[in-house]
């Protein structure tokens, strides 16, 4: 790929910002960082207008902000493409009860668990939700993130579902990050619908879905398919009904037994297949050349106190590729640090720190269906990290506080991180 650009603005001197001196990681395939150890990043309107080495900047090149990197990281923006960070309330009970012994499963049959928080936010109105939210958001913010997926499904009503995504989407206007939208109305069955999935569906799919995709407040559908949740013909007949409306489609699968979820997301040529812990080797085959991304969520997997770890090695062996995300929710992932989650897909997963890296960047953007982003190259949206490291491994490696020192979205520098 060219790394320079002919923008005539170059010439003219005219970029909006120019990064100079830095270690760049543009994560454009090929090498396992795609490095350029003292480079240089120009953005103008936004998008990147130059990245190369600091020798090939264009003679007399400038720019209204010019920053000295000083030999600092630069990195996309990461993006967190699986959070569930609006909801109300928390559930520290329910992990003082399974660490007395009592399972995910058993607390959730008992009316605990989904249907809790379910509780919580259908009583949260939209200003205490947002306030509960925020913090959750703007801390994602100060550890890099610059794009990130919120989903719906603790409402499992209209009105409720309609206020989760409201919130979502004014939260993206509120502070300087991309928000994309999940409707996960399939999350779990409702106790007013209680032993009666199909009922419950049907309602999903004649009624929320529909005003949710009027509203335009989905840019996608997730579902959770799991004995617990949803059957695989159950969770079909959700994403035909998606696919009517040109909604692209996403699932929770394999996170409590091996239902074929994933080779069902695969099929509808799903965005992504997410948690997998009990994938088969099928389900790997199925997913490889789907183009299916596979995003691991191993705050859930530690928090959970699970011992059986997705099939990383198949997948990688398989070549599908894989994302990493937070799943910041109250009930299996209490996590708001994207790079606390790159650690732990090494640690537990045996994720290489330049795949937990390119996970939370290029192929986080891909589970989104987001094209625009994800990696440094001309012509892509300007969303930087700069970090307070100099080897693209530290971000993996660390265990907090984040090293960020500087975001930048849509090519505008924030350093109000925590606003
Ligand atoms: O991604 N189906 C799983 N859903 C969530 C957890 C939901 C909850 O317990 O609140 C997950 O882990
Ligand atoms: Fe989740």
């Amino acid at each position: 790929m060219t790394t320079a650009s002919a923008d005539p603005l170059a010439a003219a001197g005219g970029w909006d910002l120019l990064i100079r001196r830095a270690r760049v990681a543009t994560m454009v395939p090929g090498s396992p960082y795609g490095e350029i150890a003292g480079g240089s990043l120009a953005v103008s309107d936004g998008r990147i207008a130059f990245v190369g080495p600091d020798a090939e900047l264009p003679p007399g090149a400038t720019a209204t902000l010019e920053l000295d990197a000083e030999g600092r990281l630069l990195t996309p923006g990461l993006i967190d493409c699986h959070t569930h960070l609006v909801h109300a309330g928390h559930r520290a009970a329910e992990f003082e009860q399974r660490l007395l012994g009592a399972s995910y499963g058993e607390i959730a049959r008992s009316g605990g668990g989904v249907r809790s928080t379910v509780t919580a936010t259908r009583a949260a109105d939209a200003a205490t939700l947002l306030l509960e939210s925020r913090p959750r958001l703007a801390a994602l913010l100060a550890d890099g993130v610059t794009t990130v997926e919120v989903k719906s499904g603790y409402g499992l009503d209209l009105d409720t579902e309609l206020k989760q995504l409201r919130v979502a989407r004014r939260l993206g206007e509120l502070l300087p990050v991309t928000v994309r939208t999940t409707f996960l109305g399939a999350h779990a069955v409702p106790a007013e619908f209680d032993g009666r999935p199909d009922a419950y569906l049907d309602f999903v799919v004649g009624e929320v879905l529909p005003a949710v995709a009027a509203a335009g407040l989905a840019d996608a559908v997730d579902a959770c398919c799991e004995q617990l949740a949803f059957s695989p013909a159950q969770v079909a007949r959700l994403f035909a009904a998606a696919a009517v409306l040109s909604l692209p489609v996403k699932l929770h699968a394999e996170q409590l037994s091996d239902s074929g979820g994933a080779a069902l997301a695969a099929r509808h040529r799903a965005l992504s297949a997410d948690h997998l812990e009990h994938l088969s080797v099928e389900g790997v085959r199925a997913m490889a050349g789907s183009g299916t991304v596979a995003v691991l969520l191993p705050g859930a997997y530690l928090h959970l106190r699970d011992t059986h770890a997705p099939p990383v090695a198949a997948l990688r062996a398989a070549g599908v590729s894989m994302a990493v995300a937070t799943d910041c929710n109250p009930g299996t992932s209490p996590l708001a640090s994207l790079t606390t989650a790159m650690n732990l897909a090494c640690t537990l997963f045996r994720l290489t720190p330049a795949e937990a890296l390119a996970a939370t960047t290029r192929h986080a953007a891909r589970a989104l269906g987001l094209a625009d982003r994800g990696v440094l190259a001309v012509g892509l949206r300007a969303d930087l990290a700069l970090w307070d490291a100099d080897h693209p491994a530290e971000l993996a490696s660390r265990l907090g506080p984040s090293s960020l020192a500087t975001r930048v979205v849509a090519g505008r520098p924030d350093h109000a991180q925590a606003s």
